[in-house]
């Protein structure tokens, strides 16, 4: 306030005009090329120079073909409006040639967006459409499925701080739809995700992941898709998620976490609140690797040491859940592990969690399957006001247990599998 009334005071005196100041905000409207023959990232490259530090930048409501890479990390004081679709060219070999460092786990983006104090406002119609249905038949023809070198995120917030994206779709991401890193004090709110294959069924579509970022809040956030609804990956803390909708995916995930050897990660204060589930694998899940690295990622780690704690999950309400409500497995690991690995020497430790007020249907007999650590076992796990029925009314009554110590509000019915899993039940 101080530093910008001083700001014009000088401006005032010296003639010179504040770029800064509302009363002369620029603003400059994108041009769009017409069709997919022109690229449009150059125009809004450009615009985005001009206009992404005190101005503000319009999308109109037409179609932007996004044909390369963008990095626009410098962004300040800006407003963002989206009235349009930005989609995303299919040139597959170009984008894994090209695509983005996302600075995490060898992974890669299409689009980087940063800066400090950003509004980005798609007013319910603006559009994120990465053209995925391309990459979802590319992949399968694929050996490696899994984060495949290369392949992109839609966007990467990275840099983001003191931010709000709003009323923004994200349809068909090419991979994981956001990846938000190195971010402070972001809000999410009536953010729309739907990345259901058209053609084939969409893999690897992470609704959003968070990583090294704080005070990062999703307010009202809906999720179509395959894979982690959201995820909470090193050193995410302060996490709110409120009043959301996740569809088929495999729920809130923590982790996966510990793939760095000897690296130190923490998830901290998540807090969960109001969710309705529809079809989803699980309502919460948590996935560590094992203490035994074996290959770099993204596909491969292992050794990393660190927590998880201090969460709590509460009023969550699902329809028809897949797999176990609430699981656990610290045996995430590299496919070719010698002689499979050990499934119970994690050094990552998972604790003080609540889980309260889970009620819905479930097809699964399994309300918990806790597949913890011997070295560090999970402790301090509540388990309070469940109550998930089959469709015919009985309820889901199993809680199965591996190293748990000191459960809270349930008892272990009898012992958990015990095998390499990436979704959280083997
Ligand atoms: C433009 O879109 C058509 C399909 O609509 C596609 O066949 C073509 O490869 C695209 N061209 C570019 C440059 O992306
Ligand atoms: C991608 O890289 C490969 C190998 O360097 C090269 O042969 C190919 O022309 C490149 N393709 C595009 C679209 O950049
Ligand atoms: C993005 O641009 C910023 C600022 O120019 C630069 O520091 C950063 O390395 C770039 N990121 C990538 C992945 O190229
Ligand atoms: C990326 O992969 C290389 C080699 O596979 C590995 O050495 C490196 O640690 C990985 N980097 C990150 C950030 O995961
Ligand atoms: C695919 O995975 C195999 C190991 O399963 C690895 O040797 C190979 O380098 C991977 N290829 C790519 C493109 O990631
Ligand atoms: C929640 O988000 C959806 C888009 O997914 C939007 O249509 C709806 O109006 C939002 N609800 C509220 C209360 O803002
Ligand atoms: C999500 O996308 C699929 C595929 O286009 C479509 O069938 C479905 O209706 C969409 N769901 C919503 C809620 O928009
Ligand atoms: C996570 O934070 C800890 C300190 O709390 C730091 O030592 C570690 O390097 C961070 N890890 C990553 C992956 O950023
Ligand atoms: C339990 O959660 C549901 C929403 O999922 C909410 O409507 C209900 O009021 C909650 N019950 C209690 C006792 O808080
Ligand atoms: C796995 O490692 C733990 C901890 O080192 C050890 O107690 C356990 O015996 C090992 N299990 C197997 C099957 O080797
Ligand atoms: C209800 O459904 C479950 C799961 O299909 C089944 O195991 C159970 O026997 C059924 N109970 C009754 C009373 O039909």
């Amino acid at each position: 306030m101080y530093l910008t009334r001083v700001f014009c005071v000088l401006a005032a005196l010296t003639g010179v005009s504040s770029a800064g100041h509302t009363a002369s905000k620029k603003t400059c409207i994108v041009p769009a090329g017409g069709s997919n023959a022109t690229d449009d990232a150059p125009a809004i490259y450009r615009a985005f120079r001009k206009c992404g530090r005190g101005g503000k930048v319009v999308f109109e409501p037409t179609t932007y073909h996004v044909n390369s890479v963008l990095n626009i990390s410098w962004l300040q004081d800006v407003d963002i409006d989206i009235g349009g679709t930005l989609l995303w060219s299919t040139d597959i070999q170009y984008w894994l040639n090209n695509s983005l460092d996302v600075g995490y786990q060898n992974q890669s983006t299409a689009l980087i967006l940063g800066g400090n104090n950003v509004r980005i406002d798609g007013h319910g119609v603006g559009t994120f459409d990465g053209n995925g249905d391309y990459w979802y038949e590319w992949i399968r023809e694929q050996p490696n499925t899994s984060n495949y070198p290369g392949r992109p995120h839609a966007v990467t917030f990275n840099g983001l701080t003191n931010s709000v994206v709003q009323g923004v779709n994200f349809l068909r991401s090419q991979m994981w739809t956001m990846s938000i890193i190195y971010s402070h004090h972001v809000l999410f709110e009536s953010v729309f995700v739907n990345n259901t294959g058209n053609r084939v069924s969409s893999s690897n579509t992470d609704g959003a992941d968070t990583i090294r970022s704080s005070h990062i809040k999703f307010n009202n956030f809906t999720v179509y898709n395959g894979d982690d609804s959201i995820s909470f990956k090193a050193n995410s803390t302060d996490i709110t998620v409120t009043n959301s909708h996740f569809h088929n995916g495999l729920g809130i995930a923590v982790g996966s976490i510990g793939q760095y050897k000897g690296q130190f990660e923490t998830v901290e204060r998540i807090h969960v609140d109001n969710i309705e589930y529809d079809n989803t694998l699980h309502s919460v899940y948590f996935k560590t690797w094992t203490a035994d690295q074996n290959g770099y990622p993204p596909n491969g780690g292992g050794g990393g040491l660190g927590f998880a704690s201090d969460m709590v999950f509460r009023n969550l309400q699902a329809r028809n859940l897949r797999g176990s409500a609430f699981a656990i497995s610290q045996c995430t690991r590299f496919s070719g592990a010698p002689g499979d690995g050990n499934c119970t020497n994690s050094k990552f430790e998972i604790r003080d969690l609540t889980v309260k007020n889970l009620t819905g249907t479930t097809t699964s007999s399994r309300v918990a399957s806790l597949q913890c650590s011997a070295v560090a076992p999970c402790t301090n796990i509540g388990l309070l006001d469940v109550d998930l029925t089959f469709t015919n009314g009985t309820a889901a009554d199993e809680y199965l247990c591996g190293n748990v110590k000191d459960p809270r509000g349930f008892e272990c019915t009898g012992p958990v599998c015990e095998g390499g899993s990436a979704t959280g039940e083997c």
